[in-house]
């Protein structure tokens, strides 16, 4: 496996386009799901330079903060709560353009300005969500979406 990542300077897609599949050869060449989450991080923000980019995993009851890239963050999150625990409940990605006007948002830290959050189902359950920071307002759209979405199902969880 190669350790350096080639790094696109094109557009959005066009980076997405060039980091998914250097993502696949990474997690499909190990096996250890925490490895596989902090390269996965590793490459996201190597690749966009984002705030913050990290997995919270479902345990029992709530989510709890695993592998990351960014400031420090908070650690567990119940369902319901913030922009995570609603993609956890809803069980659908939330693209959120100003996370002062989301109700019950958690600020981990006071630089992030919008979020994006995917959840990663399993069958009909939510096992994890990949959750990305930005400095800037109204950072996220369909094109973060369409490839996170993507991308956590190359991962075994
Ligand atoms: N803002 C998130 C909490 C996690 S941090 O952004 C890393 C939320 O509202 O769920």
């Amino acid at each position: 496996m190669s350790e350096e990542l080639n790094i696109s300077k094109g557009t959005k897609t066009e980076q997405y386009e060039s980091l998914l599949p250097q993502i696949k050869a990474v997690v499909e060449a190990e096996t250890d799901l925490i490895a596989n989450l902090a390269n996965v991080c590793a490459c996201l923000k190597e690749q966009f330079g984002w705030l913050w980019v990290g997995f919270y995993l479902v345990k029992d009851d709530e989510l709890v903060l695993g592998p990351f890239q960014g400031p420090l963050a908070c650690t567990r999150i119940k369902k319901g709560k913030g922009v995570c625990g609603t993609s956890w409940e809803k069980k659908e990605t939330l693209v959120v353009a100003d996370v002062n006007a989301f109700p019950g948002h958690i600020a981990c830290s006071s630089l992030s300005l919008s979020e994006i959050v995917v959840p990663v189902m399993r069958g009909n359950k939510v096992v994890a969500v990949l959750d990305v920071d930005s400095e800037r307002y109204n950072f996220f759209d369909k094109t973060d979406q369409q490839y996170l979405e993507a991308l956590v199902n190359f991962i075994v969880f």
